[in-house]
C-alpha cells in the first residue's frame, strides 16, 4: 500500500468490484473510458474489471486517505521488452477538480519510472476529455497521434489521442 499527502493506494479486494462496478456504470465517467457501447454493465462485467485489476502491474485502488472511502482506480500495464507502459486513471466524478487525479497520477509516473525501469509511459484518450487531457500534460505527456474520427460518442465523431512521456523527459523534471 502507498500514500500520498491526501491519497492511499491500495490494492483491491473482492468488494471493491461493487464500487469499481458503479465507477464504470456512471454515465459521465463511462464514455471516457471506453471503446465499447456505452451501456448499462451487469455484474458479469465484474469479470472484466478482475481481470484488468490482477493482470495490470500496477493495479490500484485510489482511496481518500482521511476516510478510506473508494474514489476509483489507476492501472499500469507495463510491456516488458519494449520497456513501455501503459496508464490508466478513472475517479468518480464527486472527486474530480480538487487535485486528486493529479495526485495520484503523479505517484503512479514516478512510481513506474523509479521501480518498474520504465523508458516511456504511454496512454490514450479521447481527444473531448478536456480534464484528463491537462493532468497528462501538466505532468509531461505530450501528445504524439491523433486518430482522427476514431470515436463515436454522442452522436458525433471525435479524434482518439496517444500520448506519452519518456524517461529523459521525466527524469528533467526532477
Ligand atoms: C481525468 C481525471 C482522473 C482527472 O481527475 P481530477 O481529480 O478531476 O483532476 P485534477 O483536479 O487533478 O486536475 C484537473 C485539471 O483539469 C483542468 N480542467 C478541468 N476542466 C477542464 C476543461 N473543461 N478544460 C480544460 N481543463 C480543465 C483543471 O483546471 C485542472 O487543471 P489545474 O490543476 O491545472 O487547474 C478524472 O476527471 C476522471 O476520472 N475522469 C473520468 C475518467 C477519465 O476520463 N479517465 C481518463 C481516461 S484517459
Amino acid at each position: 500500500m502507498f500514500t500520498t499527502e491526501r491519497l492511499i493506494l491500495r490494492p483491491y479486494v473482492e468488494s471493491d468490484l461493487d464500487d469499481i462496478l458503479r465507477l464504470w456504470n456512471d454515465p459521465v465517467v463511462q464514455p471516457f473510458v471506453t471503446n465499447d457501447n456505452v451501456t448499462v454493465l451487469g455484474p458479469k462485467f465484474k469479470e472484466t474489471l478482475r481481470t484488468q485489476m490482477e493482470r495490470a502491474t500496477f493495479g490500484a485502488i485510489i482511496a481518500l486517505k482521511e476516510t478510506g472511502e473508494f474514489m476509483g482506480q489507476g492501472l499500469v500495464d507495463v510491456q516488458p521488452k519494449n520497456r513501455d507502459g501503459t496508464f490508466g486513471i478513472c475517479l468518480l466524478p464527486k472527486f474530480w477538480n480538487n487535485g486528486y487525479g493529479t495526485e495520484a497520477t503523479k505517484f503512479m509516473i514516478d512510481h513506474s519510472f523509479k521501480w518498474f525501469g520504465l523508458n516511456r509511459l504511454s496512454l490514450g484518450v479521447f481527444a473531448n476529455n478536456a480534464r484528463a487531457i491537462a493532468v497528462y500534460e501538466k505532468l509531461g505527456f505530450v501528445i504524439e497521434g491523433r486518430k482522427r474520427q476514431a470515436v463515436w460518442m454522442d452522436n458525433r465523431w471525435e479524434d482518439s489521442l496517444t500520448m506519452g512521456i519518456l524517461r529523459d523527459e521525466w527524469e528533467k523534471q526532477h
